[in-house]
């Protein structure tokens, strides 16, 4: 029996290399040795889009991006978070466990104070759906960024409180409740840095978009800012360790050293050969999103199917089925 995958990001924005690299490769190059769920975070997002039609549109174009990188839907069941309303009600019963103090020190929510940001409680309650959405389907392994370390830590600490809290209970099932899941974190790859220098993320607007044209790939390496001082493009190099290897990298940046043109130029030219065959599938992808349409739904129907089951021990354990 092969070990339960899941992972998903929230449809807020264009996909970028950031995600590539950091999550949605891995998808992709696990989908043979797991059983394998990628979702969409539909419900996440609407922390911070509420926009009906750009939210349906985001989702659809994500999938696609999905089905561009190489998942494939008979091996990986793709989904909407949002076709497993499950999800809504496991967090429930998850808030009912869950302490104040212990959602207040999650590095999400920290930061979105300390920017002086008025806090929705869905923002503050995050890593619980977060924790449904991964607990709800058994899932042994959450391969994701770095920066969602924590949140797969706040779903695992929440398994085991679950687990200590209603196993125990005298009403028929004695086995354990929920999986104590992990994170799948690349350690090579960590944080990847927009063209500002700080970490690549959609709510930053720093980001270099998958699928990108030519001209578009142009304008943002030219955009990307150098830092004057030590003759290496900390911010180039960066992004450039990404499509080359660390040798043939330095022995570019060694002997380019100080013409940031020069090396802008390699970067953009790396690019354009990683770019061209993603962008030329996903065009064919999305001559007919009827295709896709239907993944989802097909996808979502297996994902609901299993979370429902879940649910009814869920509902057993807790004493309201
Ligand atoms: P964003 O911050 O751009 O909104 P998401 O929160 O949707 O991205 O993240 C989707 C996935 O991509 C997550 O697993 C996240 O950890 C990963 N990810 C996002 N940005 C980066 C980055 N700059 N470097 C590495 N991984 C990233
Ligand atoms: N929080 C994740 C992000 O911002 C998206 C997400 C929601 C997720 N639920 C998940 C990732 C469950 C992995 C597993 O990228």
């Amino acid at each position: 029996m092969k070990k339960i995958m899941l992972s998903g990001v929230k449809p807020t924005g264009r996909s970028h290399i950031g995600n590539y690299f950091g999550a949605m490769k891995q998808f992709v190059d696990l989908q043979d040795e797991y059983e394998s769920y990628i979702f969409i975070a539909d419900y996440h997002a609407l922390t911070t889009l509420q926009d009906a039609e750009e939210l349906a549109e985001n989702s659809l174009n994500v999938a696609l991006d999905y089905l561009a990188i190489g998942l494939d839907p008979q091996k990986t069941t793709l989904f909407k978070q949002s076709d497993v309303p499950e999800v809504c009600e496991l967090a429930w019963i998850f808030n009912c466990l869950t302490t104040v103090p212990y959602l207040e020190r999650a590095h999400a929510y920290k930061d979105a104070v300390a920017k002086g940001k008025e806090v929705s409680v869905g923002t503050f309650d995050y890593p619980m759906l977060m924790a449904a959405d991964i607990l709800i389907q058994d899932s042994d392994v959450v391969p994701v960024g770095a920066d969602q370390k924590q949140h797969v830590e706040y779903a695992r600490d929440t398994a085991e409180k679950f687990n200590r809290v209603f196993d125990k209970a005298k009403v028929g099932d004695f086995s354990q409740s929920f999986k104590l899941p992990t994170a799948l974190i690349l350690e090579n790859v960590k944080t990847i840095l927009g063209i500002d220098g700080q970490k690549m993320s959609k709510s930053y607007g720093n980001v270099i978009p998958l699928f990108i044209g030519d001209e578009e790939i142009r304008r943002l390496v030219m955009s990307i800012v150098t830092d004057s001082g030590s003759g290496l493009p900390k911010n180039v190099f960066a992004i450039h360790s990404l499509f080359r290897d660390q040798k043939s990298l330095e022995a570019l940046y060694e002997e380019k050293q100080g013409k940031y043109q020069h090396l802008k130029e390699a970067l953009i030219a790396d690019l354009t050969i990683f770019m061209k065959p993603l962008r030329a599938k996903r065009e064919v992808l999305a001559r007919d999103k009827n295709v896709v349409r239907e993944i989802l739904k097909i996808g979502g129907a297996r994902a609901r199917a299993r979370a429902a089951k879940k649910m009814e021990l869920v509902r057993r354990k807790i004493g309201i089925s």
